[in-house]
Formats: structure tokens, C-alpha cells, sequence
């Protein structure tokens, strides 16, 4: 299969980590394990510079064509005083609307070179692989009224909303379910329905949903405080974790430092499947943003971007063996003590960002 792929590296080190992957795609392609159609668009303050908006139309049209978006990072200071509709992060935003990406995927995993960089113990995190299932369009973020009110005595009340309906509760947790059906089988449903209404609304509609398509998946309830707690204590626990947008938010950035450095973490967003072609559309990126304090020095470590393309080539191309096969030779490449700067020891030798992309091509050559 042909697969349509839009590369949208935008600020910062955002074309230096992209600029690896091109290198992987070329890779495959030269070994006929896969067939990629590339467009190149540009998103932030690039696009700002270019098109005077954070995204142009034609790069949006593109987007919505596309089988999969990948994402650099967008911003820096140099776009501090733009006008706040156009700041680069708009185009983020706008790409998140517009593909109805509610559903945000956030793997963290610890490879065993890395275990002893965690900041727990390396028995804790060693062989790590979960998955938070983040819901990325509704929640406290966007519902409304979110005000500042000025009270009759002069004092002020900030109101934001939580609100959920059962139909964004199922098509989250039912990504959860699919996924985990392809993983450890097990699904962790966080919230707190203990003190909110939104939380009694989420575990009974899980609840129904499992009851109904997924009885083969094991399903866990756990508070969104005490998951936490638990991340923290013993996280091989989980499988996949899914909650609402307040708590993922939370969560994933928790669940994140289990790992190590910035640099390591992929992420992907997903839209509805198109009943038509059973396609979802889908954005992947890397969790950093755009590290102006190392852009254009060769120090940015790829595999972020690396992994949120084998995310790509799972969720998106079908091609399974082929992300099992990426992410195995960023395992072998750090097993072979590469490291760039953000995941070297103190003082120790450390390659840049096309070293590292070349690695793992290597790497990726000897499986
Ligand atoms: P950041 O993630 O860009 O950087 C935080 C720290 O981590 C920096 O010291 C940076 O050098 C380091 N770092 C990040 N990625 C790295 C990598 N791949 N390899 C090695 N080191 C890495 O977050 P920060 O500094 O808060 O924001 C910088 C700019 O990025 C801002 O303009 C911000 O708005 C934007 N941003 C964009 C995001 C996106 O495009 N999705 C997400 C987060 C921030
Ligand atoms: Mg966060």
C-alpha cells in the first residue's frame, strides 16, 4: 500500500529530529518493506514567517488527506509577541480540531539500558511498556461557562466546566480496549467518582461498554490519585490507563519521567474511524517541544520523533512488524551505549542527532 504521509517539522530542533525519520522512510523504502507518498508542510512560527497563519490552508488540506500527519515541534522566542490567534501553537491546535483527534496515545516505555537513568529504582521501571490513553477533546479544558466573574464584593470566582457525555466516555474507552487487546489485554479506567459526577458517568459507562464489546479485556477501575500513587510505587502494574484529559494530562507527564529524558518520548493522537475505510485520521509527535536552547547545535536526540514514527507505521500503516522492527533497533543502539547528550552520563561521549538517526539506520539493517 501507498502511504500518504505529511511531515510538518516546523521550529526549532523540529527539522533536525524530522530529518532522521526521512532517513528511516527512505530506509524502507529502499528495501521494499514499505511505500510512502511524503508532503512536506510548514507549522508554527515557520509557517507564521511564511504564510502570516500558524498553519496555511494548503498545509491543512494536505493534513486532512493525509493517512498520517508527523509533527516536529512548534515555537521559540523568536514568535513571543505574534498575535495570539496566529502564535505557533496554533497550528497544533487547529490540526487537533479540524482531525478530531480526541484520542491521545502516550506510551512509556524504559528500555533496559536505561533502567539505571530513572529516577526510581531500575527494578521498578526495567521492562516497562504502558500505555496512557489520554481523552484530548472534551473535559475541564473546553467546557463551558470557563469565566473570571467579578463578585458583588469586588472578589473574583474562575470558573472552568467539567462536562462528559457518554459518547465521548465509549469512543475513548473503546480505543483503550482495542489497544489493549493487541497488547497485555488489560485496561485501567481512572477517575474519581468518588467527588465527581463526571467520574460516576465514566465508570458506569466504561463499565456498560466493557459488559457489552469487551468482555475478553480485563477491566480495572482505579481513582485517577491513587493510579498515581501507583505509577510511581510499582507501574509494571498497568497495561493501558485511560481517563479523561485533566487526569491523562497528569498522568502521561508522570508517566513519562518513569523513563528518563524528554527526548525519548513519542506520542500519537487519533480521530474517529471512517466508516467507509475503517482510517483514522492521526497526528503523531514528539512529547518535547522545540528546544530552542539546543536547536541547530546537533544535540537533539531523535527518538522521540524516531519512535512517534513507528507509532505511525503501527496505528496508521498497519505495518506492525515494521514498528516492532524500529523500535527494536533504537533498543539495540542504546544497548550499544549510543547515547546523545540528554541521555549520556555526565561527561561521558555522546553522539549528535545525525549520528544517532544513522545508528538506528544501521541498527535497523542488522535485524
Ligand atoms: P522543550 O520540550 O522544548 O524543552 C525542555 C528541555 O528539554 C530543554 O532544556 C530542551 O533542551 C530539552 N529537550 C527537549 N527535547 C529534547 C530532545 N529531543 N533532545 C534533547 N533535549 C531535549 O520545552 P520548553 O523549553 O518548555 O519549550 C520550548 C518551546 O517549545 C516553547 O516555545 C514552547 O511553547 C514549545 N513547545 C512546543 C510543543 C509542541 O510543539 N508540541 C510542546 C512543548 C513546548
Ligand atoms: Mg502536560
Amino acid at each position: 500500500a501507498n502511504h500518504k504521509l505529511l511531515l510538518l517539522p516546523g521550529d526549532g530542533i523540529g527539522p533536525e529530529v524530522m530529518g532522521q525519520v526521512e532517513k528511516i522512510v527512505s530506509w524502507f523504502e529502499k528495501q521494499g518493506l514499505g511505500s510512502f507518498s511524503l508532503e512536506r508542510g510548514l507549522v508554527g512560527g515557520i509557517a507564521y514567517d511564511t504564510h502570516k497563519a500558524a498553519i496555511s490552508e494548503g498545509d491543512m488540506k494536505l493534513a486532512q488527506e493525509a493517512d498520517a500527519v508527523l509533527f516536529g515541534a512548534v515555537g521559540g522566542p523568536k514568535w513571543a509577541d505574534v498575535p495570539y490567534q496566529h502564535r505557533p501553537e496554533a497550528g497544533l491546535l487547529r490540526l487537533r480540531k479540524d482531525l478530531g483527534l480526541f484520542a491521545n496515545l502516550r506510551p512509556a516505555i524504559c528500555y533496559p539500558a536505561l533502567a539505571s537513568a530513572s529516577s526510581l529504582k531500575p527494578e521498578v521501571v526495567e521492562g516497562l511498556d504502558i500505555l496512557i490513553v489520554r481523552e484530548l477533546t472534551g473535559g475541564v479544558y473546553f467546557g463551558e461557562p470557563k469565566e473570571i466573574v467579578t463578585l458583588e464584593d469586588g472578589s473574583k470566582r474562575g470558573v472552568d466546566t467539567q462536562l462528559y457525555t457518554t459518547g465521548e466516555i465509549e469512543r475513548i474507552c473503546a480505543v483503550a480496549f482495542e489497544l489493549a487487546r493487541t497488547r497485555r489485554n488489560k485496561v485501567s479506567s481512572a477517575e474519581k467518582h468518588n467527588v465527581m459526577k463526571t467520574g460516576v458517568l465514566w465508570k458506569q459507562t466504561v463499565t456498560a461498554l466493557h459488559a457489552k464489546s469487551y468482555k475478553d479485556v480485563e477491566l480495572e477501575h482505579v481513582l485517577a490519585d491513587n493510579c498515581a500513587m501507583q505509577l510511581v510505587r510499582w507501574p509494571k502494574q498497568y497495561d493501558v490507563i485511560v481517563c479523561d484529559n485533566l487526569f491523562g494530562d497528569i498522568l502521561s507527564d508522570v508517566a513519562a519521567m518513569l523513563t528518563g529524558s524528554l527526548g525519548m518520548l513519542p506520542s500519537a493522537s487519533l480521530g474517529a474511524e471512517d466508516p467507509a475505510t475503517g482510517k483514522r485520521k492521526a497526528l503523531y509527535e514528539p512529547v518535547h517541544g522545540s528546544a530552542p536552547d539546543i536547536a541547530g547545535k546537533g544535540l537533539a536526540n531523535p527518538i522521540a520523533m524516531i519512535g512517534s514514527f513507528a507509532m505511525a507505521l503501527r496505528y496508521s500503516f498497519g505495518a506492525g512488524e515494521a514498528a516492532d522492527r524500529l523500535e527494536g533497533a533504537i533498543a539495540d543502539v542504546l544497548g550499544a551505549g549510543t547515547r546523545t547528550k540528554d541521555i549520556a552520563a555526565p561527561g561521558a561521549n555522546a553522539v549528535s542527532t545525525t549520528e544517532m538517526g544513522d545508528a538506528i539506520v544501521k541498527a535497523l539493517e542488522a535485524r
